[in-house]
């Protein structure tokens, strides 16, 4: 696994070729293990393909429409460009799981102290399932895509995928059609602070 951080990269090409099932069971089995906050486990995985992902995405591109008039997410609009471009990644791949946050909070809630801890706690819960399924992605020979971009399309998405909770991420899964570069990282003198 250790193999996989190394060559793990974001795959924005696929293949059609669809995917056998149990390879994506074996990656949301990753993220299934992923520790969590007081092993709250937060996370709802919905696993689109075919006509339920081509839904999904109209939903998003609904989304991503309504936002040039009415945004959702005012400072956001330079980046509306990479979300239109990130659906196109999501329509040719063959598998999207959305990811639910069955614990969030709404966007628009304000939130006391404890409240916003706990949610730091599940989002990174769920972080660390996503980066579970992708590691297992890579170690099963798929591509994988962690995508943030549906925050601009969030009413549409939640009010389509209709479960319980906060949409929080998606991932796009496929046998990769591309070998991108690995892209610039902090040095470790930058990102590390030794104290004794
Ligand atoms: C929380 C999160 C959200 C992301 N959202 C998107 C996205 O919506 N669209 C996209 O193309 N890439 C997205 N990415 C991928 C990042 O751009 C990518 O991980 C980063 O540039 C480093 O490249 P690498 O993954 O190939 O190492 C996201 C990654 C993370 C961790």
């Amino acid at each position: 696994m250790i193999d996989a951080i190394y060559q793990r990269r974001s795959i924005r090409k696929y293949k059609r070729d669809p995917i056998e099932r149990s390879l994506v069971e074996k990656v949301l089995e990753a993220g299934l293990l992923a520790p969590s906050s007081k092993n709250r486990q937060p996370w709802k995985f919905i696993v689109t393909t075919g006509e339920a992902k081509k839904d999904a995405l109209r939903a998003m591109k609904e989304g991503l429409s309504r936002e040039r008039e009415k945004p959702f997410l005012p400072e956001s609009a330079p980046y509306i460009r990479d979300a239109l471009f990130t659906v196109r990644i999501m329509e040719q791949a063959p598998v999207v799981i959305f990811v639910m946050n069955e614990l969030g909070y709404s966007l628009e809630k304000e939130l006391t102290r404890d409240e916003h801890v706990s949610e730091i706690c599940n989002a990174q819960s769920i972080g660390a399932a996503l980066e579970n399924m992708a590691l297992a992605a890579t170690d099963a020979g798929l591509g994988s895509l962690w995508i943030c971009n549906t925050y601009f399309a969030y009413p549409e998405l939640c009010q389509y995928l209709d479960s319980p909770g906060e949409l929080v991420a998606a991932m796009a899964l496929g046998y990769a059609m591309e070998t991108p570069q690995a892209r610039p990282r902090k040095k470790m003198a930058d990102a590390v602070e030794w104290r004794s």
